[in-house]
């Protein structure tokens, strides 16, 4: 199959590529390299420089003619949202109605859309379902729920089938653990050069961690799948792509330091704005749809991105 994966240089991406290119398919990348690397990539992924939201973009996507375009570019910082929200909406809503439009134009036959845990904001009952309330704590969360009705807005009824994936807390291999990466990799990487991890407000917090290997086994599962996605049972076009299993800040150092050997302090700091309390997003829907659950235990997923971080020096 010919795929493009827009923000195919980034974390999840990259990984994505590299598997997608070793089950035989033809990679096609656009991103504009902002936080993704060249470097990330196999030389046999096809890719382009390019943002999603230029002019270009269209005539990109019509030379390259994708089966499937799963889209992953997008602005992902939190804190960078808060600074320039209108930044982040440009790329997250407009750069998803670009790609929705291109994609629609070469009559792709799906587009995969991220999204992200961030639409729901603080959950009012754990695991989360894709019907509950959704009322996002950032502009980051309201950019990625915006994105979401725009790709329904331009697909359906096209002949393109369509989903939005909600991830969860995604961590592994390549992982920006120097800037704002995610909280996995910022005390992996702190824990493993036995630097004491800065936990932001009491540690009790919660989040639903996925092993970026899952969320790959489930993006390829979504791009064969036989039933159209876009239709399937409740908030139609969404799926939570999760473990469902709420994991502390605490529980989290505490399995760090079993994989790192780290025994050092901990370093409290205040709360941050915009980050909720518990998360955990039931993966019922696309189980049920796809047949896929996750399934690397979080040892063996802290285990890989530690020997990862190791051998980065
Ligand atoms: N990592 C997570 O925990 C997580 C959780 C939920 C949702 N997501 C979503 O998954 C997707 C991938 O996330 P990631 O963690 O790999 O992030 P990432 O920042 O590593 O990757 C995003 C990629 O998009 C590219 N990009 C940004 N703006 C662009 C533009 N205007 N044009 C072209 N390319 C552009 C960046 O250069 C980068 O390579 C994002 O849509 C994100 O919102 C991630």
């Amino acid at each position: 199959m010919r795929i493009l994966i827009t923000g195919g240089a980034g974390f999840i991406g990259s990984n994505l590529a590299w598997s997608l290119l070793s089950g035989g398919h033809e990679v096609h990348v656009i991103d504009d390299m902002s936080r993704g690397k060249l470097s990330n990539l196999h030389p046999a992924v096809l890719t382009r420089t390019l943002d999603i939201t230029g002019p270009a973009l269209p005539e990109a996507v019509a030379a390259i003619a994708p089966d499937v375009v799963v889209h992953l570019a997008a602005q992902t910082s939190v804190s960078a949202s808060l600074a320039d929200p209108q930044r982040d909406w440009s790329v997250n809503v407009e750069g998803t109605r670009a790609v929705a439009r291109a994609a629609r134009e070469v009559r792709a036959k799906r587009v995969l859309s991220a999204s992200s845990a961030a639409v729901y904001g603080e959950p009012v009952r754990i695991p989360v379902h894709e019907t509950d309330v959704k009322k996002p704590a950032n502009p980051y969360g309201r950019s990625k729920l915006e994105a979401e009705r725009v790709l329904a807005q331009e697909l359906r009824g096209s002949g393109t089938d369509f989903a939005s994936l909600r991830f969860s807390n995604v961590y592994g291999p390549r992982q920006d653990w120097q800037g704002e990466g995610g909280v996995v990799a910022i005390f992996s990487a702190a824990m493993t050069r036995k630097e004491a991890p800065v936990v932001y407000g009491t540690g009790k917090q919660t989040r639903d961690f996925i092993y970026v290997g899952d969320i790959v086994a489930a993006i390829s599962r979504a791009i064969v799948a036989d039933t159209d996605l876009a239709e399937q049972g409740d908030d139609g076009p969404a799926y939570n792509i999760s473990t469902g299993t709420e994991t502390s800040l605490e529980g989290l150092v505490a399995a760090l330091r079993l994989v790192s050997g780290y025994l050092g302090p901990i370093r409290t700091c205040p709360a941050r704005e915009g980050d909720v309390e518990r998360s955990a997003l039931d993966p019922s829907k696309f189980f049920e749809t796809t047949g896929f659950r996750a399934n690397v235990p979080m040892e063996s997923g802290l285990e890989r991105t530690v020997e990862w971080l190791a051998r980065q020096g």
